[in-house]
């Protein structure tokens, strides 16, 4: 394993933030985060593992040691080599894949092999490793409904182990793993299915198969879903690579029945998806549209002129992750003076010792 000193991760993250690492090195196996590990030891450092770093906010040089997850391969096994073997399906099949694969090309790639279940989670940008830590979930699907098993590596004691789909605590946004910051997920598994099986309940994919592909949605091909994914999230969420972003900024927050039905009496365009325990899940990307945020911009930070759910750096400018947040810290007050509403920030933000 190398280490290098001093190097900026502004190509490390998707908001493109210019911080530079103490120490930097990357992942590709299991002896490169023993040794990792060693080393923090050794010299009593903090670490940060980054895999797309497309779900975080650097607000500071990193007194430590970032780890970057490189680690790649893909396999298909049987249900007997699996770590909890299951039952034979004839139409499963098991993929295994490293945690530092790019999310979309495994989705691209599952499709072309014939194996299904992905395509409504295409072009999320990120890593395979970071798709069960925020249980990634777009256009009426999410990973629990494909996630098998989950290799891990524990940084604090060194040791791998294995965790179910059921073990992962998977909910909204959220994971065994936001909780138990010192394991790392290295590998995952998900049981994907030969038969084409599309899931077109979300309005707007059943709306572009029939407009703009031709094909109605029933009948659609799981490369055509895929195909409408990636329209409908090119025209509303802006490509990193243009206008560094982190996606969604703040979780759609979820509120009582009663707090909901005395908001739509204020507010009675407000947009809000029943749960299925009688709660409500607010777009907050509606609440702060309301507050007339979008467009907003200010200190070379903004809020993105189609999605006011998304903050963005400007391009060329000079911001670093403290404006970014100081954005959020305003937004989050007005919405909690305006609707009694806590957005809570959804990516990760971390500073000189490591999360804040
Ligand atoms: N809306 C507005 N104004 C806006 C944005 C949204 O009024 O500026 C309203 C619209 O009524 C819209 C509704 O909010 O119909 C929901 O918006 P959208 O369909 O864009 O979805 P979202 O709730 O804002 C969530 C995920 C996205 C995911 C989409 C599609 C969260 C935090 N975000 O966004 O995930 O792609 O649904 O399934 O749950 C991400 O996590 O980074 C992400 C992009």
């Amino acid at each position: 394993m190398n280490i290098s000193r001093q190097v900026n991760l502004q190509p490390f993250n998707s908001l493109g933030i210019e911080v530079y690492a103490d120490y930097f090195s990357q992942i590709n196996n299991l002896q490169d985060l023993a040794a990792a590990r060693c080393f923090c030891q050794q010299h009593g450092l903090p670490w940060l593992l980054i895999g797309g770093g497309s779900n975080l906010v650097l607000t500071d040089d990193f007194a430590g040691l970032v780890m970057l997850m490189a680690w790649q391969g893909r396999q298909l096994v049987t249900c007997a080599e699996l770590h909890f073997p299951t039952q034979s399906a004839p139409h499963i099949g098991y993929w295994q894949v490293a945690a530092g694969e790019n999310w979309d090309d495994f989705v691209a790639f599952s499709i072309e092999q014939q194996y299904f279940g992905l395509q409504n989670l295409s072009l999320i940008p990120g890593t395979v490793g970071a798709a069960p830590i925020q249980n990634i979930g777009a256009y009426g699907a999410d990973i629990a409904q494909v996630l098998q098993e989950v290799q891990v590596y524990d940084f604090a004691n060194d040791q791998v182990f294995y965790l179910t789909a059921a073990d992962c605590q998977l909910a909204y946004r959220d994971s065994v793993f936001k909780r138990r910051t010192d394991w790392i997920v290295t590998q995952v598994t998900f049981a994907l299915s030969c038969v084409p099986q599309v899931n077109v309940g979300y309005g707007d994919i059943a709306k572009h198969l029939q407009q703009v592909i031709k094909q109605a949605p029933d009948t659609a091909s799981p490369q055509q879903v895929r195909e409408a994914v990636i329209a409908i999230r090119q025209s509303k969420l802006p490509n990193p690579d243009d206008i560094p972003n982190v996606g969604s900024f703040f979780k759609n927050p979820i509120v009582t029945a009663t707090q909901y039905r005395q908001l739509l009496q204020e507010w009675p365009q407000l947009v809000a998806y029943p749960q299925a325990d009688g709660a409500y899940k607010l777009a907050a990307g509606w609440l702060i549209d309301q507050l007339g945020w979008k467009g907003h911009r200010a200190n070379a930070v903004g809020v993105h002129e189609n999605q006011a759910l998304v903050l963005i750096r400007e391009p060329h400018g000079t911001a670093g992750g403290k404006e970014i947040m100081q954005l959020a810290e305003a937004i989050k007050a007005n919405v909690q003076q305006v609707f009694a509403v806590d957005l809570q920030v959804e990516p990760r933000v971390v500073g000189a010792q490591g999360k804040i």
